[in-house]
């Protein structure tokens, strides 16, 4: 047997037991007459102490960082104790050691807090996934992952796996593709999810679906992206969206109380034209207030009132004035005040500047506008912000509203940041529904499905699709928590006739459709049951559970910024063989590219 026990499970109670251990040389510390090495598994660490005079010592001093070892040895009482380690009370007194493999000094430390940058620790993943802060993320992903089974079996539902090469599905991002080598010229693409493919288990009569399933996008990353990800897929037949609201809220509740013993109150629902309006944004941080207030009445009030040549002219044209209270912020410096500007102005953001207005200790409000604006105005603005003393009031504007509520959700969560609200360790969930079900794409010069093209409208706003396809909501809803989008879904279209209508609102011609989704709309003909469902991202669930800024630190082996995975060198080029086989010439390609 190589070991009889972990590097994590020894404690006072054992002392006098011989135990074999095998791990990792964590630290190796030399101290006179004795040398001490922390050996590191899985499970923990454990302290090995070698006695001057032995074998085991002659070889301890000769051990290198991260060598694996096996130690056979007795389990004594240690005379300087270590709290901070579950093992701390105890060491193994070795009598025998046996190198089962020596090891390179690894190129940073492996510790929570490494040496190593980025880079380096990315192209040396194996072994930054031995710290144990790493390997935690990866623990609680599979916890979570088993729970998820759990509850959506006793939930009666069924794992069903589907397709890898598919054809492409439209999600609103690029497809990853591949070459078929037996069908030359032609391709597969890899699921950006698999929406149509579960909603045909929905006509084959699965009823209940789930799958935990990776998913492909090649779209620019960023903290919370990464190009292949891992969606919990569900959906149900016979359903509302009642149903599938208060089944999955049911499954947010058991994980957070399964894995963080957080008993989740009923989840707030919120209209998308409610999120934007208070919020600005489709996924809010309710963690906080700081909601928005819209001043333009106020303000276009109060230009009415004066001479032309005496207008502030940035509100006075402002389709939009909006404005968030930051508590206790008048002292604010105008250092700390430019800064912000200066973050409004960031070209991710695109702000013109930034208007601020403070109440101060005797009730007076002064602000960068002051001399556009009568105190009585001024006053209107605290009282419509319910600001007080001390508060700091923080305005945009602009001409496109919807820009500039997204601008200020930035400013409000920059402030959020700044004043510590943003705690990742308390949780705000909410559902936002009645999304749109279609946006305008400057990009396409059309309108593009909101959710995709699957989701069904509000029958209520079905009248509308003719009249005024803009203003149509769907059926649609996401799940938020702390800001993040974990997971959305929706109900479907079942009807081929209703379908057929929003590919042609969406600018598809019939023949298109047909191409692209005939396999969909003649199931519908075969007795579709009416379906709706979700999917939540696994990787996003699981960095809110862990705290983490970026899902990447919940992924074993992520891709870099680039798209780039460095430790294989993926992607890389292949040989002109496999081209050949492919018959895809690339250097003819380069060469139209010239
Ligand atoms: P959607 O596109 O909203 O819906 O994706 C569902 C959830 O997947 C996660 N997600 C991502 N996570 C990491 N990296 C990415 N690039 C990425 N893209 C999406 C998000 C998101 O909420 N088929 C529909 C679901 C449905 O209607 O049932 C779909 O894929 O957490």
């Amino acid at each position: 047997m190589y070991r009889t026990v972990t590097c994590g499970e020894l404690r006072l109670a054992d002392v006098a037991k011989t135990v074999t251990l095998a791990g990792w040389v964590q630290r190796i510390r030399k101290m006179g007459g004795m040398t001490f090495i922390d050996l590191r598994d899985r499970y923990g660490i454990t302290q090995l102490a070698f006695n001057q005079g032995t074998e085991a010592f002659e070889q301890a001093n000769n051990l290198g960082r991260e060598y694996v070892l096996q130690v056979v040895g007795k389990v004594i009482e240690r005379q300087s104790k270590n709290p901070q380690l579950p093992t701390g009370e105890i060491e193994i007194e070795v009598n025998q050691l046996t190198i089962l493999n020596p090891a390179l000094t690894p190129p940073f430390t492996i510790e929570d807090e490494s040496d190593g940058g980025d880079d380096l620790r990315m192209k040396y993943r194996y072994l930054d996934l031995r710290r144990s802060c790493v390997r935690k993320n990866l623990e609680l992903r599979h916890k979570m992952a088993f729970e998820v089974r759990r509850y959506l079996d006793e939930q009666g539902f069924l794992e069903v796996e589907t397709p890898v090469l598919v054809n492409s599905t439209p999600e609103g991002a690029r497809d990853f593709v591949v070459p078929s080598r037996m069908n030359p010229g032609m391709f597969y693409a890899l699921p950006q999810s698999p929406q149509t493919l579960k909603q045909l288990l929905m006509v084959s009569g699965f009823d209940r679906y789930f799958q935990i399933v990776k998913c492909f996008r090649d779209e620019d990353l960023r903290a919370d992206r990464q190009p292949e990800f891992t969606q919990i897929d569900c959906e149900m037949s016979f359903v509302e969206q009642e149903d599938i609201l208060q089944m999955f809220e049911g499954m947010s509740r058991h994980l957070f109380k399964a894995i963080l013993n957080i008993d989740l109150p009923a989840l707030p629902r919120m209209t998308w034209a409610d999120a934007m309006k208070y919020y600005g944004s489709d996924k809010p941080d309710t963690r906080f207030g700081m909601t928005f207030v819209e001043l333009q009445d106020i303000f276009h009030a109060a230009e009415a009132q004066k001479a032309e040549e005496e207008r502030f002219s940035v509100f006075a044209n402002a389709a939009y004035i909006g404005g968030i209270c930051a508590k206790g912020c008048a002292t604010y410096t105008r250092k700390q005040l430019d800064a912000l500007t200066e973050f409004v102005r960031r070209p991710q953001i695109g702000a013109k500047g930034l208007v601020y207005a403070r109440v101060e200790e005797e009730g007076t409000v002064k602000s960068s506008v002051d001399k556009f604006y009568t105190q009585d105005v001024l006053q209107s603005i605290a009282k419509a912000m319910q600001a007080e003393k001390g508060d700091l009031i923080l305005i945009l504007s602009g001409d496109d509203a919807m820009r500039t509520r997204k601008q200020l959700s930035e400013l409000r969560l920059e402030m959020g940041r700044q004043l510590g609200l943003r705690d990742p360790k308390k949780f705000s969930c909410l559902w936002v529904i009645d999304f749109p079900m279609y946006e305008w794409s400057d990009e396409e010069n059309r309108l593009m499905a909101m959710h995709h093209p699957f989701t069904s409208p509000k029958p209520e706003d079905i009248p509308l699709l003719d009249t005024n396809p803009a203003a149509v909501r769907a059926n649609a809803y996401d799940m938020v928590i702390n800001g993040v989008e974990v997971g959305g879904g929706s109900i479907r279209i079942h009807d081929a006739k209703l379908q057929e209508k929003i590919f042609e609102i969406l600018g598809f011609t019939p023949e298109q459709a047909q191409a692209k989704f005939g396999f969909l709309m003649n199931a519908f003909k075969y007795g579709a049951p009416p379906h709706g469902g979700l999917a939540y991202g696994l990787d996003r669930f699981v960095s809110l559970f862990a705290g983490l800024d970026s899902i990447r630190d919940c992924i074993a082996f992520p891709k870099n910024n680039q798209g780039k995975d460095v430790m294989l060198g993926a992607p890389g080029p292949v040989d002109q063989i496999q081209l050949d086989e492919l018959q895809i010439d690339i250097r003819k390609q380069s060469q139209t590219q010239l």
